[in-house]
């Protein structure tokens, strides 16, 4: 249970903010950290300490890209293909990291549960294209050559 697994955690949150329902966001990230991602589980017990409803919570992290709505990969790739960056290759950049990792669609995982791959909009780094954002870090100028060392490390990293 999250309450009492990260208590000390959850409670320095709640004082940052004027009301438990203003919490809700980070507290969906420790929900994810916990699970892996935003499960059934994660969101009632979200719900709980904000003292929302679960339907409201769920739909909040459903909005929001960052919070993971199936099991993903250990590296979470997120690929801008936006227009800045559609200019500048990134479609056909992604379309390359799905084809070296042998993913058919959108948001599939590797089979050994290492890479998920997802295209997603404006990351703010639009001169800097193909641009993708692994578990939050930015990688930037990428072609395929330097994706291929970065495929190799995580792996290798991983293992
Ligand atoms: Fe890709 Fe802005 S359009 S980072």
């Amino acid at each position: 249970m999250l309450a009492e697994k990260y208590a000390e955690r959850i409670d320095k949150i709640f004082s940052k903010y004027p009301t438990k329902r203003s919490a809700v966001m980070p507290l969906l990230y420790i929900a994810q950290e916990e699970y892996g991602y935003v499960n059934l589980q994660g969101v009632e017990e979200v719900a709980t300490l904000c003292e929302l409803d679960p339907t409201q919570v769920k739909s909040i992290a459903g909005f929001y890209t960052m919070y993971r709505e199936r099991p993903k990969g250990k590296y979470w790739l997120h690929i801008c293909t936006d227009l800045a960056c559609a200019l500048r290759g990134a479609d056909e950049f992604y379309e390359e990291v799905l084809h070296e990792l042998k993913l058919d669609h959108d948001n599939d995982t590797t089979e050994d549960g290492t890479f998920t791959v997802e295209h997603v909009m404006c990351l703010g780094a639009c001169d800097r294209a193909p641009m993708l954002q692994c578990n939050f870090h930015f990688h930037e100028n990428l072609d395929m050559d330097k994706m291929r060392e970065l495929i190799a490390k995580w792996r290798a990293e991983k293992s």
